[in-house]
């Protein structure tokens, strides 16, 4: 079973801390997004996107490299935000049923941010990612390697 993440993290690579950290424990291909201009899905059979949230969306090179998923790929959403909403993540969900993909659920946690006033004070969710948070997403993807 070979198992990619496809993902962005442009504000202060909080989405990148979390994925790094879950590819230094699982057998995982770790992909930018903006760091290429596509990507060869063939031989992976587990998918993950990944990305920051920005104004309610992922990142769109991590959306535009899902909108290519070919049929039969097992997939699931992993994100950051400042705080957390219900809708965060379905659009990886509504794009892998439509391409044709087994949707296996979404990740999310609190992401350091300096977005709007808050800066002022020095932003919120200073310390997340943190521990509580690396472990809680490799219990998730514990469930969806169980769910495989
Ligand atoms: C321009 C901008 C827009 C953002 N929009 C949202 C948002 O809609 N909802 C939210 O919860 N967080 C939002 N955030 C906070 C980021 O999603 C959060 O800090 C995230 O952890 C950033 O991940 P990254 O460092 O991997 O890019 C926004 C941050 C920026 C800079």
């Amino acid at each position: 079973m070979k198992s990619l993440i496809i993902y962005a993290s442009r504000h202060h690579g909080n989405t990148e801390k979390l994925v790094r950290n879950l590819a230094s424990r699982y057998d995982i291909t770790l992909v930018n997004a903006d760091k290429v201009d596509d990507i060869d899905f063939d031989g992976y059979d587990l998918i993950g996107f990944a990305s920051g949230l920005d104004f309610g969306r992922f990142y769109p090179s991590v959306t535009d490299i899902a909108a290519k998923l070919p049929a039969g790929k097992a997939v699931y959403a992993v994100y950051t935000c400042a705080r957390d909403n219900a809708a965060y993540g379905s659009q990886i969900e509504e794009i892998a049923l439509s391409n044709g993909c087994r949707y296996l659920g979404k990740f999310g946690c609190k992401g350091y941010n300096t977005y709007g006033p808050l800066r002022l004070i020095g932003g919120m969710n200073k310390r997340h990612p943190d521990v509580n948070d690396l472990e809680n997403l490799c219990t998730f993807y514990q469930s969806v390697l169980d769910a495989k």
